[in-house]
Protein backbone atom coordinates (compact mmCIF):
# COMPACT_ATOMS: atom_id res chain seq x y z
CA UNK A 1 0.00 0.00 0.00
CA UNK A 2 1.18 3.33 -1.04
CA UNK A 3 0.51 6.24 0.97
CA UNK A 4 0.97 9.88 0.03
CA UNK A 5 0.35 12.93 1.79
CA UNK A 6 -0.30 16.46 0.08
CA UNK A 7 -0.64 20.43 1.28
CA UNK A 8 -4.46 20.64 0.52
CA UNK A 9 -7.26 19.00 -1.50
CA UNK A 10 -5.51 21.14 -4.70
CA UNK A 11 -2.42 19.53 -4.15
CA UNK A 12 -4.03 15.82 -3.94
CA UNK A 13 -6.44 16.63 -7.63
CA UNK A 14 -3.11 17.47 -8.96
CA UNK A 15 -1.14 14.16 -7.53
CA UNK A 16 -4.32 11.98 -9.00
CA UNK A 17 -3.92 13.49 -12.53
CA UNK A 18 -0.44 13.05 -12.54
CA UNK A 19 -0.92 9.69 -11.70
CA UNK A 20 -3.92 9.39 -14.24
CA UNK A 21 -1.06 10.91 -17.09
CA UNK A 22 1.35 8.05 -15.94
CA UNK A 23 -0.86 5.26 -16.00
CA UNK A 24 -2.89 5.65 -19.34
CA UNK A 25 0.28 6.35 -21.01
CA UNK A 26 1.60 3.05 -19.64
CA UNK A 27 -1.73 1.01 -20.58
CA UNK A 28 -1.70 2.94 -23.78
CA UNK A 29 1.79 1.79 -24.51
CA UNK A 30 1.04 -1.88 -23.37
CA UNK A 31 -2.27 -2.52 -24.41
CA UNK A 32 -3.65 0.50 -27.02
CA UNK A 33 -6.11 1.29 -24.66
CA UNK A 34 -7.18 2.17 -20.84
CA UNK A 35 -9.88 2.10 -18.84
CA UNK A 36 -11.10 3.80 -15.45
CA UNK A 37 -13.87 4.18 -13.32
CA UNK A 38 -14.59 7.34 -11.90
CA UNK A 39 -16.17 8.34 -8.53
CA UNK A 40 -18.16 10.84 -7.58
CA UNK A 41 -17.19 14.18 -4.62
CA UNK A 42 -15.61 17.06 -4.38
CA UNK A 43 -12.18 16.05 -4.93
CA UNK A 44 -12.37 14.40 -8.11
CA UNK A 45 -14.49 17.12 -9.49
CA UNK A 46 -10.97 19.22 -9.04
CA UNK A 47 -9.21 16.37 -10.98
CA UNK A 48 -11.15 16.18 -13.81
CA UNK A 49 -11.35 19.94 -14.26
CA UNK A 50 -7.21 19.73 -14.35
CA UNK A 51 -7.24 16.49 -17.03
CA UNK A 52 -9.48 18.94 -19.16
CA UNK A 53 -8.59 22.27 -18.87
CA UNK A 54 -4.51 22.21 -18.38
CA UNK A 55 -4.11 22.08 -22.06
CA UNK A 56 -0.14 21.43 -21.84
CA UNK A 57 -0.10 19.79 -19.01
CA UNK A 58 -2.42 17.23 -19.19
CA UNK A 59 -5.30 17.58 -22.27
CA UNK A 60 -2.97 17.61 -25.21
CA UNK A 61 -1.05 15.05 -23.58
CA UNK A 62 -3.86 12.45 -22.85
CA UNK A 63 -4.63 10.30 -25.81
CA UNK A 64 -8.83 10.52 -25.09
CA UNK A 65 -10.03 8.48 -27.87
CA UNK A 66 -8.13 5.15 -26.29
CA UNK A 67 -9.53 5.74 -22.75
CA UNK A 68 -12.48 4.25 -22.08
CA UNK A 69 -14.71 6.33 -18.99
CA UNK A 70 -17.02 4.32 -16.48
CA UNK A 71 -18.56 5.21 -13.29
CA UNK A 72 -17.43 3.43 -10.21
CA UNK A 73 -20.87 4.61 -8.90
CA UNK A 74 -24.23 6.77 -9.48
CA UNK A 75 -26.85 8.01 -7.64
CA UNK A 76 -30.60 7.32 -8.87
CA UNK A 77 -30.86 10.33 -10.40
CA UNK A 78 -31.28 11.54 -14.14
CA UNK A 79 -28.25 12.50 -15.57
CA UNK A 80 -29.27 16.78 -15.63
CA UNK A 81 -30.27 16.41 -11.54
CA UNK A 82 -27.58 18.16 -9.43
CA UNK A 83 -26.69 15.15 -7.81
CA UNK A 84 -25.98 12.77 -11.02
CA UNK A 85 -21.75 11.63 -11.13
CA UNK A 86 -22.32 11.48 -14.55
CA UNK A 87 -23.12 15.15 -14.78
CA UNK A 88 -20.78 16.48 -12.41
CA UNK A 89 -17.77 14.28 -14.68
CA UNK A 90 -19.60 15.66 -17.77
CA UNK A 91 -19.50 19.44 -16.99
CA UNK A 92 -16.01 19.13 -15.15
CA UNK A 93 -14.35 17.13 -18.07
CA UNK A 94 -15.98 15.13 -20.98
CA UNK A 95 -17.34 18.77 -22.61
CA UNK A 96 -14.74 20.00 -22.44
CA UNK A 97 -12.66 17.46 -24.12
CA UNK A 98 -11.89 15.59 -26.97
CA UNK A 99 -13.49 12.51 -25.94
CA UNK A 100 -15.41 10.59 -27.71
CA UNK A 101 -18.92 9.97 -26.92
CA UNK A 102 -19.17 6.49 -27.14
CA UNK A 103 -15.64 5.84 -24.63
CA UNK A 104 -17.62 7.38 -21.74
CA UNK A 105 -20.01 4.86 -20.36
CA UNK A 106 -22.61 6.16 -18.06
CA UNK A 107 -25.05 4.43 -15.74
CA UNK A 108 -28.67 4.88 -16.86
CA UNK A 109 -29.73 6.15 -13.42
CA UNK A 110 -32.84 7.90 -14.84
CA UNK A 111 -34.75 4.19 -15.15
CA UNK A 112 -36.97 4.05 -12.35
CA UNK A 113 -36.12 0.59 -11.37
CA UNK A 114 -33.08 1.22 -9.74
CA UNK A 115 -31.79 -3.13 -10.05
CA UNK A 116 -32.52 -2.54 -13.83
CA UNK A 117 -30.13 0.35 -14.16
CA UNK A 118 -27.74 -1.70 -12.52
CA UNK A 119 -28.66 -5.07 -14.88
CA UNK A 120 -27.89 -2.85 -17.89
CA UNK A 121 -24.55 -1.78 -16.63
CA UNK A 122 -23.62 -4.84 -15.89
CA UNK A 123 -23.68 -5.59 -19.63
CA UNK A 124 -22.17 -2.75 -20.45
CA UNK A 125 -19.26 -3.68 -18.53
CA UNK A 126 -19.91 -7.17 -20.31
CA UNK A 127 -19.73 -5.98 -23.75
CA UNK A 128 -17.29 -3.34 -23.39
CA UNK A 129 -14.71 -5.96 -21.22
CA UNK A 130 -15.70 -8.99 -23.40
CA UNK A 131 -16.01 -10.79 -20.33
CA UNK A 132 -17.30 -14.54 -20.21
CA UNK A 133 -19.68 -15.59 -17.85
CA UNK A 134 -17.71 -15.78 -14.36
CA UNK A 135 -14.96 -13.22 -15.74
CA UNK A 136 -14.27 -9.97 -13.98
CA UNK A 137 -13.39 -7.06 -15.63
CA UNK A 138 -9.98 -5.57 -14.78
CA UNK A 139 -10.23 -1.91 -14.42
CA UNK A 140 -6.72 0.12 -15.32
CA UNK A 141 -7.82 2.30 -12.53
CA UNK A 142 -10.58 2.63 -10.21
CA UNK A 143 -11.37 6.16 -8.13
CA UNK A 144 -12.32 6.21 -5.11
CA UNK A 145 -13.22 8.14 -2.21
CA UNK A 146 -13.91 7.99 1.36
CA UNK A 147 -16.90 9.02 3.42
CA UNK A 148 -16.52 9.95 6.86
CA UNK A 149 -18.29 6.97 7.96
CA UNK A 150 -16.00 4.88 5.90
CA UNK A 151 -18.01 3.75 2.81
CA UNK A 152 -16.59 3.97 -0.70
CA UNK A 153 -18.01 4.27 -4.28
CA UNK A 154 -21.98 3.21 -3.05
CA UNK A 155 -20.37 0.76 -0.33
CA UNK A 156 -21.89 1.88 2.43
CA UNK A 157 -22.00 0.72 5.94
CA UNK A 158 -23.93 -2.55 6.68
CA UNK A 159 -25.33 -2.54 3.17
CA UNK A 160 -26.30 -5.33 1.38
CA UNK A 161 -23.96 -4.77 -1.76
CA UNK A 162 -20.66 -5.84 0.28
CA UNK A 163 -21.85 -9.18 0.73
CA UNK A 164 -22.03 -9.51 -3.20
CA UNK A 165 -19.82 -11.62 -4.65
CA UNK A 166 -21.21 -12.59 -7.99
CA UNK A 167 -22.71 -9.74 -9.94
CA UNK A 168 -20.31 -6.51 -11.57
CA UNK A 169 -22.73 -3.54 -10.62
CA UNK A 170 -25.66 -3.82 -8.20
CA UNK A 171 -28.76 -1.54 -6.59
CA UNK A 172 -27.91 -1.13 -2.98
CA UNK A 173 -30.15 0.20 -0.64
CA UNK A 174 -28.80 2.97 1.49
CA UNK A 175 -31.24 3.34 4.58
CA UNK A 176 -29.89 6.71 6.16
CA UNK A 177 -31.08 8.35 2.40
CA UNK A 178 -33.81 5.72 1.95
CA UNK A 179 -32.32 5.70 -1.57
CA UNK A 180 -31.20 3.11 -3.88
CA UNK A 181 -27.41 3.85 -4.77
CA UNK A 182 -25.72 2.27 -8.13
CA UNK A 183 -21.96 0.71 -7.33
CA UNK A 184 -19.49 -1.56 -8.79
CA UNK A 185 -19.15 -4.70 -6.06
CA UNK A 186 -16.12 -5.52 -4.42
CA UNK A 187 -14.96 -8.56 -6.27
CA UNK A 188 -14.70 -5.82 -9.06
CA UNK A 189 -12.96 -3.06 -8.04
CA UNK A 190 -10.34 -5.78 -5.87
CA UNK A 191 -9.91 -6.65 -9.62
CA UNK A 192 -8.30 -3.42 -10.54
CA UNK A 193 -4.74 -3.00 -11.81
CA UNK A 194 -4.85 0.57 -9.50
CA UNK A 195 -7.28 1.24 -6.86
CA UNK A 196 -6.83 5.19 -5.80
CA UNK A 197 -8.31 7.03 -3.08
CA UNK A 198 -8.52 10.55 -2.92
CA UNK A 199 -9.02 11.87 0.25
CA UNK A 200 -9.14 15.66 1.72
CA UNK A 201 -10.79 16.77 4.62
CA UNK A 202 -10.50 17.03 8.66
CA UNK A 203 -13.60 15.52 8.79
CA UNK A 204 -11.94 12.03 7.49
CA UNK A 205 -8.87 11.92 9.92
CA UNK A 206 -10.29 10.09 12.65
CA UNK A 207 -12.12 7.47 9.88
CA UNK A 208 -9.07 7.29 8.05
CA UNK A 209 -6.81 6.59 10.79
CA UNK A 210 -8.95 3.63 11.73
CA UNK A 211 -8.98 2.22 8.25
CA UNK A 212 -5.56 2.57 8.24
CA UNK A 213 -5.15 1.18 11.01
CA UNK A 214 -6.12 -2.14 9.57
CA UNK A 215 -6.59 -4.63 12.88
CA UNK A 216 -10.39 -5.55 12.52
CA UNK A 217 -10.85 -5.65 8.50
CA UNK A 218 -14.67 -5.91 8.51
CA UNK A 219 -17.19 -4.26 6.94
CA UNK A 220 -17.32 -1.70 9.76
CA UNK A 221 -15.50 0.66 7.39
CA UNK A 222 -16.44 -0.37 3.64
CA UNK A 223 -12.76 1.68 2.30
CA UNK A 224 -11.11 -1.07 4.43
CA UNK A 225 -12.46 -3.87 2.53
CA UNK A 226 -10.51 -2.40 -0.24
CA UNK A 227 -7.22 -4.97 -1.00
CA UNK A 228 -6.77 -5.45 -5.31
CA UNK A 229 -5.66 -8.59 -4.94
CA UNK A 230 -3.35 -8.30 -8.35
CA UNK A 231 -2.68 -4.66 -8.24
CA UNK A 232 -1.63 -1.98 -6.15
CA UNK A 233 -3.63 0.20 -3.75
CA UNK A 234 -2.81 4.03 -3.43
CA UNK A 235 -3.76 6.76 -1.09
CA UNK A 236 -3.41 10.42 -2.05
CA UNK A 237 -4.19 12.12 1.18
CA UNK A 238 -3.84 15.77 1.93
CA UNK A 239 -2.73 16.70 5.68
CA UNK A 240 -5.90 17.52 6.97
CA UNK A 241 -7.70 14.28 6.82
CA UNK A 242 -4.00 13.00 7.54
CA UNK A 243 -3.97 14.50 11.30
CA UNK A 244 -0.81 12.74 12.94
CA UNK A 245 -0.24 9.94 10.18
CA UNK A 246 2.95 11.44 9.16
CA UNK A 247 4.53 11.19 12.64
CA UNK A 248 3.79 7.95 13.36
C1 LIG B 1 -20.17 9.48 -4.50
C2 LIG B 1 -18.87 8.81 -4.34
C3 LIG B 1 -18.45 8.60 -2.92
C4 LIG B 1 -17.42 9.67 -2.60
C5 LIG B 1 -17.24 9.84 -1.12
C6 LIG B 1 -16.25 10.93 -0.77
O1 LIG B 1 -20.86 9.20 -5.43
O2 LIG B 1 -20.45 10.32 -3.65
O3 LIG B 1 -18.33 8.11 -5.33
O4 LIG B 1 -18.00 7.35 -2.60
O5 LIG B 1 -16.21 9.35 -3.21
O6 LIG B 1 -18.48 10.16 -0.58
O7 LIG B 1 -16.68 12.14 -1.33
P1 LIG B 1 -15.86 13.48 -1.11
O8 LIG B 1 -14.52 13.27 -1.75
O9 LIG B 1 -16.65 14.56 -1.78
O10 LIG B 1 -15.75 13.68 0.36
Amino acid sequence: MNIRISKNADEVSRAAADEFLRLAGEAIRADGAFSVALSGGSTPKRLYELLANERDVYREKLPWDKIQFFFGDERHVSPDHADSNFRMANEAMFAKSPVPEENVHRVRAELSDASEAADEYEQTLRNVFHLADAELPRFNLVLLGMGADGHTASLFPGTPALNERERLFVANPVAKFNADRLTLTLPVINNAAVCLFLVAGSDKTETLRRVLDDEAQDATFPSQLIRPMNGELTWLIDEAAAGDLQKR
